[in-house]
């Protein structure tokens, strides 16, 4: 495979953009990679980079795009309105249609307002916590990523995980102060600081995919919810991820759980820039111009990406028995299968899963169940596992610390050859062990 045009447009990227790349994540280093591959074109499960090399694609744009690239409903309605303008700061239909649709599929959402990202939804929600509650420490767990405002960045995931740490610079030690850490999991240390401070919010990833994928166990989640309850704290689950993927009703809905408050992002813009935040009509009305919560956006609730988003969250909506058992069915297939390649090659990983997400940890542990496990992974390993994927024409996360995101539109020929790809790279970690 050539990688020569990639390798062009890095090489004047860098001189341009920090690190060349416009988002952390996207950048090639943790999996010894001279430079990134730069995308030309999608279809379905695949992408095409600017060498015209084609992949079975794992990343989907690191989660939105459930029904594949380029899906012809999506398609289909953006084409129905890009031709009449883009945005006009003023309100359109296809704002009120999204909001309306999210708040019939997500179980706890009685008012939602639109944002144009979803770091911008979790900073908005944490505010409004605040403001709710009038209290200005919020807990968070570690390794759980909820995108880049100052607050949230503390002991954090994804990008900063991948390139080794877990904090920014540049965060105010105030700021850092009221942002208290645990890590995944302990429920006892949870109540042991809820009950002895005054806490604002716990915001959490009910399904944590910013370490690579976390199992939760629903008793852990029932147990914050009640101990929340009891202490006036405001539970927010961050879907992001998890809305619209787990379940129609995200991990809410799977897990039968209703936060305070819901961040979401991804899915509902079907591949737009998008995010959300919404929760119960008696919190939301604390946000401008109701109340002085303020939250503004020039390009939020961009009538594109609503109606996007509206095209793809009404697709799942009608056909919602099928899709999700089919992408559970499928990642199911996928790893079972990894699970006896990694056994026959005497290859050590776990792999963690759950509906159409998984990440193969590639570390003695027989179980991942927080930051601390994750970061036992073998990164060498790992990056082996990816190189070998991508010279098959596979692309998956350049992490460690993240998910595989399957979608729709992978076909289970698609799985099949994949599985051969995942059996080269066990074969070429397993003998490097060996030796
Ligand atoms: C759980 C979670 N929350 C928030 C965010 C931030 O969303 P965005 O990248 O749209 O700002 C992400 C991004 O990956 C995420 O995974």
């Amino acid at each position: 495979m050539k990688f020569e045009n990639s390798k062009k447009l890095y090489k004047k990227a860098v001189e341009l953009i920090p690190g060349g790349v416009n988002s952390p994540v996207r950048a090639f280093k943790s999996v010894n990679r001279e430079a990134p591959i730069f995308v030309k074109k999608g279809q379905g499960a695949r992408v095409w980079d600017e060498d015209d090399n084609e992949y079975i694609d794992y990343i989907c744009s690191w989660g939105p795009l459930i029904l594949g690239h380029n899906h012809s409903k999506v398609l289909e309605a953006v084409n129905e309105i890009i031709a009449n303008g883009s945005s006009y700061g003023l309100p359109t239909r296809y704002e009120v249609d999204l909001a309306e649709l999210i708040i019939e599929t997500v179980p706890s959402i009685e008012k939602v307002r639109l944002t144009t990202s979803g770091t911008e939804a979790t900073m908005s929600a944490v505010r409004l916590a605040r403001a709710y509650t009038q209290r200005n420490k919020i807990l968070k767990f570690e390794g759980c990523y909820h995108g880049h405002s100052d607050a949230l960045l503390v002991k954090s995931g994804s990008g900063l995980l991948t390139d080794g740490y877990q904090d920014s610079n540049g965060i105010t030690d105030a700021v850092i102060k009221d942002t208290l850490t645990l890590p995944f999991g302990d429920i006892e240390k949870v109540k042991e600081i809820l009950l002895n401070r005054d806490i604002a919010c716990v915001i959490i990833e009910p399904i944590p995919a910013n370490m690579g994928l976390i199992e939760t166990h629903k008793e852990y989640l029932v147990e914050l919810r009640k101990i929340t309850e009891q202490t006036g704290t405001i539970l927010i689950f961050d879907e992001v991820i998890s809305g619209f993927r787990l379940a129609l009703g995200g991990a809410q809905e799977y897990f039968g759980i209703n936060p305070d408050l819901t961040t979401l992002g991804k899915i509902i813009g079907g591949g737009y820039p998008v995010g959300a935040f919404g929760g119960k009509k008696e919190i939301m009305d604390l946000v401008a111009p109701v109340g002085r919560v303020y939250h503004a956006g020039t390009l939020s609730g961009n009538p594109i990406s609503a109606k996007a988003g509206f095209a793809t969250i009404k697709y799942l909506k009608d056909n919602k028995d099928e899709i999700y058992r089919e992408l559970e069915e499928k990642t199911k297939y996928l790893v079972e299968n990894i699970k006896k390649l990694a056994e026959k090659y005497s290859v050590k990983i776990c792999v963690n899963s759950l509906g159409s997400l998984f990440t193969i940890f590639f570390t003695d542990n027989e179980i991942v169940e927080d930051l601390e496990d994750s970061l036992k992974s073998n990164t060498e390993n790992f990056a082996i596992y990816f190189n070998t994927m991508l010279e098959d024409g596979i692309i998956i996360p350049p992490s460690q610390f993240e998910a595989h995101f399957l979608s729709l539109a992978h076909t289970n020929e698609d799985l099949d050859k994949t599985l051969i790809s995942i059996e080269k790279a066990f074969k070429k970690i397993g003998e490097k062990n060996g030796k």
